[in-house]
């Protein structure tokens, strides 16, 4: 059986001897790297033990000698059973101490040696395994559309996902996070009074109660917060304010929707990305929208994302093709990633952003597309068959 390391150190040469180490064991296998030892690991450990649950964790205290025991601490307070490789430069007794006060299984010293390491995960082998399914439903999932480029569908289909979970009675969020077009507020016909500007300047005394009184609900049931209408404002929601806001909304939430837009260089989208359980990477099926899915997917995985954390998601998904539409097969070859989903063309798209209302809100009207979409939901939740007949 393998064995499967997740590594947090912000420290490139720590990675990599962890990495180089690695090549020793033939069992294990590197499932992630955190590059960044901040407060809100925790989600992305979480999220990684979901597709991962018998990972192991390796976190370097060296990197962050002030909060790296407090985001320890934080991650084995949600990931009880999760087994920690601790390391440090020091292994005097009171390093060692707080670092299995912390929550540590286990400690090595700085720099680390080949043998040593090896021993550690053969101790990590032997060790009792993680139930599983144990971190599951603790926290909330974030579901993030990015489009590969500009008017793929990202909106649409953040927009329809979270009204079929808020339907299906999910507690859910849609966070517009596209400063520019910050087109979900009008696909659904509100005129947010409060934005992401007053959300981040009351972050410190945010709570449901609070929250749910500021930002719009939606009559389907979610709660939708955005950009304001000026374009300027952008910089005052910053990606710290983001990593707050984010810790709040997964505490208190089922899922979490961000419509992306198509901006990945921005650091606010970056941490919405990292906090992701899945990003639903839309695209079409021209070959500005390959080219640019190709890219955006090297980006990513340059970025030490995993490609099962990326789903490839085409909108307009045509199974005829001409000579300007490729066909799955070669979307799926070029990008050397499965096709998730297909959402197929439809006129009731349109209808329905100029109703300002989601069409999955009038079955009837979007007929088939609704059951579709429907399905594309189930697929990415992991709904079952017979529940799913419903709704
Ligand atoms: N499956 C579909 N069938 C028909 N029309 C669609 C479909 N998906 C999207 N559209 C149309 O494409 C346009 C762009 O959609 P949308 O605004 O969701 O894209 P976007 O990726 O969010 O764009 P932007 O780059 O402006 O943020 C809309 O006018 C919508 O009507
Ligand atoms: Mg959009």
């Amino acid at each position: 059986m393998s064995l499967s390391i997740l590594v947090a150190s912000s420290d490139e040469h720590f990675r990599e001897t962890v990495r180089d180490s690695m090549a020793n064991v033939p069992n294990a296998r590197l499932i992630a790297e955190y590059t960044e030892v901040a407060s809100n690991l925790y989600i992305r450990v979480l999220q990684d033990l979901e597709r991962h649950p018998d990972a192991g964790l390796i976190f370097d205290l060296a990197s962050d000698a002030e909060n790296g025991f407090k985001i320890l601490e934080k991650i084995k307070q949600a990931v009880p059973d999760l087994y920690v490789i601790a390391s440090n430069y020091h292994a005097e007794g009171e390093t060692v101490i707080a670092a299995l006060r912390a929550g540590a299984n286990d400690f090595l010293t700085q720099p680390l040696r080949r043998l040593e390491f090896k021993d550690a995960i053969a101790r990590f082998e032997r060790a009792p395994k993680r139930e599983h399914g144990s971190t599951q439903s603790r926290l909330g999932k974030v579901w993030t559309f990015l489009g590969v480029k500009g008017g793929v569908g990202a909106t649409t289909l953040a927009v329809n996902f979270t009204s079929v979970l808020a339907q299906r009675k999910h507690s859910a969020v849609l966070l517009d996070l596209d400063w520019t077009a910050s087109d979900c507020a009008s696909q659904l016909g509100i005129q947010p009074q409060y934005t992401l500007i007053e959300v981040g300047e009351n972050l410190e005394r945010m709570d449901q109660a609070l929250f749910e009184g500021y930002v719009s609900r939606d009559p389907v049931g979610f709660f939708m917060v955005g950009p304001p209408e000026s374009l300027e404002t952008q910089g005052y929601f910053s990606e710290p304010m983001f990593r707050d806001f984010s810790n709040f909304l997964v505490e208190k939430y089922e899922h979490i929707v961000i419509d992306a837009g198509r901006s990945i260089q921005n650091e606010v989208i970056f941490g919405a990305l990292q906090v992701s359980s899945s990003i639903m990477l839309v695209m079409t099926q021209d070959f500005p929208a390959i080219r640019n899915a190709q890219r955006y997917l090297s980006y990513l995985m340059r970025l030490g994302f995993s490609q099962d954390q990326i789903r490839i998601v085409v909108n307009q998904y045509q199974k005829k093709t001409a000579p300007h539409i490729a066909s799955l097969d070669q979307i799926q070859q070029t990008l050397n990633q499965p096709v998730f989903f297909g959402v197929p063309p439809s006129p009731a798209i349109p209808a329905a952003i100029n109703r300002a209302r989601p069409f999955v809100v009038d079955r009837q009207a979007a007929g088939e597309l609704d059951a579709t979409f429907r399905r594309f939901v189930d697929k990415a939740t992991g709904r079952q068959k017979d529940s799913a007949k419903s709704a």
